[in-house]
C-alpha cells in the first residue's frame, strides 16, 4: 500500500477496519509506525521506530504491538547469507536517521569490536550514538566527522543513508575500505554510487536485498510463529525478472 506521506495514520486506520492483521512498515514511515503502537517490544522502543506491526483487535482492548525486524534482519543478512563475522571488527555505520537507529541494537549484539558513526549532519550521528553507548556492554561507539575519516579503516562499512535512494554517494574517502572488507548498501534493486566506490577500493559488495527478505521473515514470524526459510525468497527474487 502507499499511503500519502501525510495520510500514515488514515491509512492504516482502514486497513484495520478493513481486517488488516499486521502491516511491514518502511521508509519513511518507521517513525510514525512507532508512535501509531500501544505497546513495543524492547528492540522496537530502543530503536524508536518500527517497521512491523501486529494489530490484536480480538481483546477487549484493542492493542497495537510494534517490533522492528531490521536489525535482526542485517545481522542475518551478513551473518548468514554473506557468511561474514561481526563479532570483534571494526564497523562503520553512514547515517544517523530511521535505518541506522533500527540496527544499532542488532549490530551492537554482535559484539563487534567498535561502531563508529559518520552522519552528514554529525549532532544526529552524535544523538544516535549516544544513544546506545549508555548500554554499550563493551562495544566502542564514537562518532567520525569526514575530515577524520581518511585516517581510519574498517572491516565492515554500512551505508544506512538514503543518499542511495537519490543516486547520491555519502562522502566517504575509498582508503576506508580495510583489507577485506564487506560494503553493505541497505538500497536494493540498484547499482548505488557507494557499492561502485567500495568495489573500485577493492571491497566486497552487498545490497540490502538479503537484509529486506530477513526482516520480512522475521516480521512474518512476529505475526504467526513460523519462520520462513529465506535462502529460496532471496535466490528466486535475484533472478532475472523477465
Ligand atoms: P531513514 O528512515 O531511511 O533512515 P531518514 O531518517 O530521513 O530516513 O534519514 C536519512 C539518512 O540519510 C540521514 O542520515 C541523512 O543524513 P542527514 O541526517 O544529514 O539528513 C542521510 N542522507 C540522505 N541523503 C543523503 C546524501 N545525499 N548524502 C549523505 N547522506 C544522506
Amino acid at each position: 500500500m502507499l499511503a500519502p506521506l501525510d495520510q500514515f495514520v488514515a491509512t492504516l486506520d482502514a486497513f484495520r477496519v478493513a481486517g488488516g492483521c499486521g502491516v511491514n512498515v518502511t521508509v519513511p514511515f518507521k517513525r510514525e509506525a512507532y508512535h501509531y503502537a500501544t505497546e513495543h517490544t524492547p528492540r522496537a522502543a530502543e530503536a524508536a521506530a518500527a517497521n512491523t506491526l501486529r494489530f490484536e483487535i480480538a481483546s477487549a482492548e484493542p492493542r497495537i504491538i510494534a517490533d522492528n525486524t531490521d536489525g535482526v534482519g542485517l545481522v542475518r543478512d551478513i551473518g548468514i547469507n554473506l557468511g561474514r563475522t561481526i563479532s570483534k571488527k571494526r564497523i562503520l555505520l553512514l547515517g544517523a536517521g530511521g535505518a541506522a537507529h533500527g540496527v544499532m541494537g542488532a549490530l551492537r549484539g554482535e559484539k563487534p569490536h567498535s561502531i563508529t558513526i559518520h552522519n552528514r549532519t554529525t549532532d544526529k550521528a552524535h544523538e544516535l550514538a549516544g544513544q546506545f553507548s549508555s548500554m554499550t556492554g563493551g562495544v566502542a561507539i564514537d562518532v567520525v566527522e569526514s575530515r577524520e575519516l581518511a585516517a581510519r579503516q574498517f572491516d565492515i562499512v554500512i551505508n544506512a543513508t538514503a543518499a542511495g535512494l537519490y543516486n547520491s554517494l555519502p562522502l566517504v574517502p575509498e582508503t576506508v575500505f580495510a583489507d577485506d572488507c564487506l560494503a553493505y548498501d541497505m538500497v536494493y534493486g540498484k547499482a548505488t554510487p557507494f557499492l561502485a566506490l567500495a568495489a573500485k577500493a577493492g571491497a566486497t559488495t552487498a545490497d540490502g536485498l538479503g537484509m529486506l527478505v530477513e526482516q520480512a521473515a522475521e516480521a512474518f514470524y512476529f505475526w504467526r510463529g513460523v519462520r520462513p526459510q529465506t535462502g529460496p525468497v532471496i535466490a528466486a527474487l535475484r533472478l532475472p525478472q523477465s
